[in-house]
């Protein structure tokens, strides 16, 4: 049943309290719940943890619990399992994918890297374990900038699979590193005539933008950066009001912290869904998260050559952000 529905689809008993259920199966198992910023409120509230995708890896790297239970999208279950093959890594529902990693298909990216063997392999954590096993160093938004300049200036490299980013860390490293066109559905939808016309009715309002929004968006945003830099930004800035270019759930973390601040989430173009919502992220629920606890189902599996190969791409990652202190 879970490898058709992805989840444990058993309705939980009536009138139980899940948030307590999932307290206690916590500590009866030593888990740890591990959330991402595009969850839901309620998940978020529940998480040990919440945070950016470079900090669930290194949070996942030096973990001692038993179970890491993650919330967020299957490549960030995956990397954590990548992480620590001793351990059991949930996830509570497998459907939630990625399109940015669907966007790159193995096998084509291998031709694409093998066709230029000069080049090093630069990938964001948003692929599948395959195409970090064909990676030299993985990155996420937090520290692809700083891990691109570690490389000497004439290094050819090749960066995939989100041609925003990619195009974005050109312009502010001067490189001219190769790209694949691959994108995130989320952040192309976002519209910068609803941006601009949001802007002109909350003039004091600062534009703060993710990196895998389209060039024309980052080019009216007063701040680029991961999740975490864009929350940064909003605790720190003397500003009080944001119109935020990102998956909405990251406006739970940004209210908590500034009470007091407008956040404002930029609309998508088409207005009559919630496109800035990731539905992939949205898929993971607290009912989910009860059974997955509870059953310890569904398990991420990867195959122990494939998880050795894609390893060490993450652990270049993780030790060049230690040495750069990100
Ligand atoms: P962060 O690295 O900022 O967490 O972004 C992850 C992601 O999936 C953005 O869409
Ligand atoms: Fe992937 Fe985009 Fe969802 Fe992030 S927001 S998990 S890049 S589909």
């Amino acid at each position: 049943m879970i490898k058709e529905k992805g989840f444990v689809d058993v309705p939980p008993q009536a009138n139980l309290n899940l948030i307590e259920e999932i307290q206690k199966l916590k500590k009866e198992k030593n888990a740890v719940i591990m959330a991402h910023y595009y969850q839901e409120d309620a998940i978020q509230e529940i998480a040990d943890f919440v945070g950016d995708s470079l900090a669930l890896a290194q949070w996942a790297a030096k973990t001692e619990a038993d179970i890491i239970v993650l919330c967020g999208v299957h490549f960030m279950a995956e990397t954590a399992k990548i992480l620590c093959p001793d351990k059991k890594v949930i996830l509570p529902d497998t459907n939630a994918g990625c399109s940015l990693a669907e966007s790159c298909e193995p096998a084509a990216f291998a031709e694409f890297v093998n066709a230029h063997l000069d080049h090093i392999v630069i990938s964001y954590v948003n692929t599948t374990a395959e195409i970090k096993a064909l990676t030299d160093v993985v990155v996420t938004s937090t520290n692809a900038k700083q891990i691109v300049e570690s490389f000497p200036e004439d290094q050819k490299i090749i960066f995939g699979p989100d041609r925003n980013l990619g195009n974005y860390i050109n312009s502010v490293t001067g490189r001219n590193m190769l790209l694949w066109d691959g994108a995130c559905h989320v952040h192309e939808q976002f519209s910068l005539e609803k941006i601009l016309s949001l802007k002109r009715e909350n003039p004091e309002a600062k534009i703060i933008a993710h990196p895998e929004c389209k060039k024309v968006i980052l080019t009216v945003a007063d701040h680029i950066g991961s999740t975490s830099s864009l929350l940064k930004y909003t605790i720190n800035s003397p500003e009080k009001s944001f119109i935020v270019a990102t998956e909405s759930g990251i406006l739970h973390e940004m209210k908590k912290n500034s009470p007091d601040k407008n956040f404002i989430p930029a609309p998508p173009n088409d207005s009559t869904c919630a496109c800035n919502e990731c539905n992939f992220m949205r898929m993971n629920t607290i009912q989910k998260l009860y059974n997955c606890m509870k059953y310890e189902l569904p398990e991420i599996h990867i195959e122990e050559g494939l998880r050795k190969k894609a390893e060490s791409s993450i652990l270049k990652m993780l030790e060049i952000s230690n040495k750069l202190g990100l």
